[in-house]
């Protein structure tokens, strides 16, 4: 039994002291516990021999208190207050703990178990706060692509459903970013949901970006408080298309430019090394100060050698970002004179000219009846053993495949000029005359017997054998 010093007291009194006695800090309990779980709160008081009851409360804003739940030692019997917010939530057991299930940010409260003995009250308070994880972070609203030396909405990092709110960070490349006037802008904005007062954390970042920032990866991350102390979820990482202006332009030409020939098509192409690459250029062609708007490649087709000269092409929206490239349209002309079929006389000059106009240095080959000539012909006197077949041919070193031939067939005529002699047999028993006829075209050959007028390769019985055999100028010769 507690005698009349002990604090038994009136109840408002008792409050009073309890207030005193479990400032913040000191002594205070505090049960921490997940959302959703169930909270479970000890009385925290030694249980009297004498108890009569048990009740728990918890404590509004303005101190007034809000009776919850009450077992009676004496009958064995729990009795639930009717308050909405704990409707089927309650459990009190035998040892006077109290379990709140589902909780909730609104159990976060002071709730105080109360013993009471026939002439007194033994109050326990209980601090529950309660903790809600984030969601983990996600980067939304990301934009499609980053621009240097322009701040641009980058994303927003959003985690949801939080209880404290936490806070948000940003990395790029695993570092922390931070404000920085005209470069990083990231503004932190948290809402909470008015039925269930979880928040929902967003920070915005705004980020200027470099060519550095190629292939960099963002991320973001929350910090926020649980049951057992601090904790943090990073998002995914996002990375981006960094644009970037055209700081060159190259030209292309092709066919190689060493290698283009009259007839040839020259397709120009024009790159250009920004992000994403230019898809249009002015192309500019000798001569011609206007630019023809192009897609990044132009083609002239069939080219001539007028077509030699700069090239150029630049950016639309910036003409000083220009490429220009010298082309050379090869070509090889060749005039030979006379040229086709020529008939001559035996004796008759003939000059000979191939002339050649090429844009680098040719070479000239001369071919008689396919066999290479050592200089190129040209005939004072026309001999017979000089018809043949001519070719001159020429060749560009510079250009492979740029060729060209023009071809002489010369044709020597002549009357038959006649020779003939006369070999006595060294047994004496015969002579050999010898009829040597010269002429072209081919000369026909009789013999006649002198004064009979007889001819006598047309005789019916043959004494003599008559050869004619062709030699290489054409010319027959005739043997008895
Ligand atoms: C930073 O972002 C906030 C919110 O988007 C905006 O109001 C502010 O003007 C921005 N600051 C700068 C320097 O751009
Ligand atoms: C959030 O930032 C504030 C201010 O810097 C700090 O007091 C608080 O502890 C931080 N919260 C978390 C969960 O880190
Ligand atoms: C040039 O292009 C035309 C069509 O544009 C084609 O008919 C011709 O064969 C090409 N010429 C060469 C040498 O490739
Ligand atoms: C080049 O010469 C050809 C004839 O060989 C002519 O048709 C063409 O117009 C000329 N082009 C230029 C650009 O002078
Ligand atoms: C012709 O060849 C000579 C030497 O072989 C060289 O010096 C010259 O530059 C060449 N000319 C052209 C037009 O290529």
């Amino acid at each position: 039994m507690a005698s009349e010093a002990a604090p038994s007291c009136h109840l408002v009194f008792c409050l009073l002291i309890s207030a005193v006695v479990l400032r913040p800090g000191l002594g205070r309990y505090t049960v921490n516990s997940a959302y959703g779980d169930t909270i479970v709160m000890p009385c925290r008081l030694d249980v009297p021999q004498n108890l009569m009851f048990g009740k728990w409360k918890y404590e509004k804003p303005d101190g007034s208190p809000v009776f919850i739940a009450f077992r009676s030692s004496t009958k064995k019997s729990v009795q639930y207050d009717d308050v909405p917010e704990y409707k089927d939530r309650l459990s009190l057991s035998e040892d006077y703990t109290l379990s709140i299930s589902n909780a909730r940010i609104s159990d976060e409260k002071r709730f105080v178990c109360m013993l009471v003995t026939e002439d007194d009250v033994l109050e326990a308070p209980t601090v529950v706060k309660v903790f809600k994880q984030p969601s983990k972070p996600e980067i939304v609203r990301k934009a499609p692509f980053l621009e240097t030396e322009q701040l641009k909405q980058l994303g927003d990092c959003i985690s949801k459903d939080s209880y404290p709110y936490g806070n948000i960070t940003w990395y790029r490349n695993g570092r922390v970013l931070q404000d920085l006037e005209g470069v990083v802008n990231i503004s932190f904005n948290k809402e909470m949901d008015p039925v269930t007062q979880l928040y929902t954390m967003t920070s915005s970042l705004e980020y200027k970006a470099t060519k550095a920032d190629i292939q960099m990866p963002f991320t973001c991350s929350v910090a926020y408080y649980g049951p057992s102390g601090q904790n943090t979820v990073y998002s995914e990482q996002a990375v981006f298309d960094i644009y970037y202006p055209t700081e060159q332009v190259t030209i292309q030409v092709l066919p190689p430019k060493n290698a283009i020939k009259e007839g040839d098509n020259i397709t120009l192409k024009c790159l250009g090394n920004g992000n994403p690459p230019p898809e249009e250029f002015l192309f500019y062609l000798p001569g011609q100060p206007e630019g023809i708007r192009s897609s990044s490649a132009y083609t002239l087709t069939d080219v001539r050698r007028n077509a030699t000269g700069d090239y150029k092409c630049s950016l639309i929206d910036k003409r000083s970002m220009i490429a220009s490239a010298a082309v050379t349209v090869h070509y090889l002309d060749l005039s030979l004179n006379p040229r086709g079929e020529i008939t001559k006389q035996i004796g008759d000059a003939l000059p000979v000219s191939c002339t050649i106009s090429a844009s680098g240095n040719a070479t000239v080959v001369w071919m008689k009846d396919n066999i290479r000539l050592r200089s190129s012909p040209s005939f004072s006197s026309l001999r017979y053993q000089d018809a043949g077949n001519y070719v001159c041919e020429t060749a560009l070193r510079e250009v492979e495949g740029l060729k060209k031939r023009e071809s002489l067939t010369l044709v020597v005529e002549g009357k038959p000029q006649i020779k003939m002699t006369k070999k006595t047999d060294p047994s004496g028993l015969s002579k050999t005359i010898t009829c040597h006829v010269e002429g072209f075209p081919k000369p026909a050959i009789q013999w006649t017997i002198t004064g009979s007028g007889s001819v006598i390769n047309q005789l019916p019985y043959t004494l003599f054998s008559v050869e004619p055999v062709e030699d290489s100028l054409g010319a027959p010769r005739g043997a008895i």
